[in-house]
């Protein structure tokens, strides 16, 4: 199947069954990884709607979840910039934090995320994403713990995903052709 998104062409890429069946079995892996740990699951927005809602259904242990969201702005000095994540739960000191990500491409955007997680001292940080993109990384993460699917260097919209803002509420995800 084809759609278009602002005249560019996309083709299904992986269905939501098939989504739903990964999610299972993630599930069943922090279930077990995280039994009586009362972990955190902070979860990146925008894009990770969708999946945070899936993953959470397979998560039968006791959890927190938090959304939070990447910002910058000038600092004092001039040209510095700074980055926060807003929605940041009072206080991950102690906590086990699992990050939870639509989409790994650089690790740019990870990167930022972990060291302003790490700030807050938790005991342990893992990261969740639904999809990786293995060739574009430029990092190597010890904490990306849980991936939904290694998908090849194309941009890819649905489930959270978005191309100009668009494409976010698909069910499937789709490639750009
Ligand atoms: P990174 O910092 O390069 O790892 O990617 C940062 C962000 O770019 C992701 O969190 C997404 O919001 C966005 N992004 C990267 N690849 C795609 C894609 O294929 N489709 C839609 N958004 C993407
Ligand atoms: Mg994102």
């Amino acid at each position: 199947m084809k759609i278009q998104i602002d005249h560019k062409d996309f083709e299904l890429m992986i269905e939501h069954e098939q989504v739903k069946k990964r999610l299972r079995l993630i599930g069943i892996q922090l279930n077990v990884a995280y039994e009586n740990r009362i972990p955190v699951f902070v979860g990146v927005l925008n894009g990770c709607f969708m999946f945070m809602a899936d993953l959470m259904k397979e998560v039968h242990i006791a959890s927190e979840v938090c959304f939070v969201k990447m910002a910058s702005y000038r600092g004092d000095q001039r040209e510095e910039e700074v980055k926060t994540l807003i929605g940041l739960p009072n206080s991950l000191k102690g906590r086990e934090v699992i990050i939870v990500e639509d989409i790994i491409d650089t690790g740019n955007t990870l990167k930022q995320v972990i060291e302003l997680v790490e700030r807050e001292e938790p005991v342990s940080i893992a990261v969740c994403t639904l999809l990786l993109k293995p060739e574009a990384l430029e990092y190597d993460f010890e904490e990306l713990a849980y991936v939904g699917f290694e998908i090849e260097n194309q941009f890819v919209v649905g489930y959270g995903l978005d191309y100009k803002g668009i494409g976010r509420n698909l069910k499937d995800i789709y490639r750009a052709v």
